[in-house]
């Protein structure tokens, strides 16, 4: 049995206007220490699905299991990092918004520090513990979020397009960063994307997804080639093309 299950989950939003199937069922089954990016156009509902693991909402029908146990709520057990970075407390130094989950646990000061100071380092933000979130760029910022949700030693990072706001270059350079970080820690990710390259760099499985309404899981392509990942290799050429004639049909009509 995986670490995480969806068992044909789905969702179906109900608004003044009517209701919306956002999500049809969705089955997956993640295995621990792997790296799972699931790719699908705008709207296919993506976020509701890493939503829905997360506990911010309810499936309206299936079953998600973590550890063999329902999902029902948020818990310290899945990490979560989002796309913007408005989720980071300005009033809170880098350093303070790293530790802020162990001191909602109770973390005495002294290893909270520790702690908080080793995840910095582990991001690559050594010495900018002081400065507030204000003080940094949008890439650091992102760096802090990936610092925040790791000290909390989650059973899986939950992480929503996490990259889609920054330039080129500084995806770029987090991409690398977060697939050493996954090669370090080899913690159980979620990774949520509608870039196939981005999805074929850091995946060691690749779901797409199928556009919605009614949005589910259209194939799994595992990606067996080495890390870092060379994106001019043959290798990686052939797995973007394999993952792209899926998305394509997605995005053009095919069905
Ligand atoms: N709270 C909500 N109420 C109504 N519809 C929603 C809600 N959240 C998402 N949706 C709809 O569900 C679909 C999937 O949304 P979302 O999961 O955000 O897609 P993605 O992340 O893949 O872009 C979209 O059509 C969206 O408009
Ligand atoms: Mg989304």
């Amino acid at each position: 049995m995986g670490l995480v299950a969806l068992e044909g989950v789905g969702k179906v939003f109900r608004g003044r206007t009517g209701s919306w199937e956002a999500v049809r069922d969705f089955t997956l089954s993640l295995e621990e220490g792997e790296f799972f990016c699931l790719l699908g156009t705008s709207g296919c509902g993506k976020t509701t699905v890493l939503n829905m693991l997360a506990g911010f909402e309810a499936p309206t029908s299936g079953r998600i299991l973590l550890d063999g146990k329902p999902v029902t709520r948020p818990g310290a057990d899945r990490g979560v990092v989002f796309q913007g970075h408005d989720s980071l407390y300005d009033w809170l130094t880098a350093l303070d918004n790293i530790g802020f989950g162990l001191r909602l646990r109770g973390v005495r000061r002294t290893e909270r520090r520790a702690t908080a100071e080793r995840f910095l380092q582990m991001v690559g933000l050594n010495g900018q513990g002081a400065k507030h979130p204000s003080e940094l760029s949008g890439g650091m910022k992102q760096r802090i979020q990936i610092a925040r949700a790791l000290a909390n030693d989650p059973r899986i990072l939950l992480m929503d397009e996490p990259f889609g706001a920054l330039d080129a270059m500084t995806r770029a350079v987090l991409q690398a960063e977060l697939s050493r970080i996954w090669a370090e820690t080899r913690k159980t990710v979620l990774f949520i994307t509608h870039d196939i390259e981005e999805a074929c760099a850091l995946a060691t499985r690749v779901g797409v997804m199928k556009r919605g309404p009614g949005g589910t899981l259209k194939a799994v392509v595992p990606v067996d080639l080495p890390f870092p990942r060379e994106r001019t290799s043959d290798g990686f050429m052939r797995v973007f093309r394999e993952v792209h004639a899926l998305i394509h049909e997605e995005i053009h009509g095919g069905h």
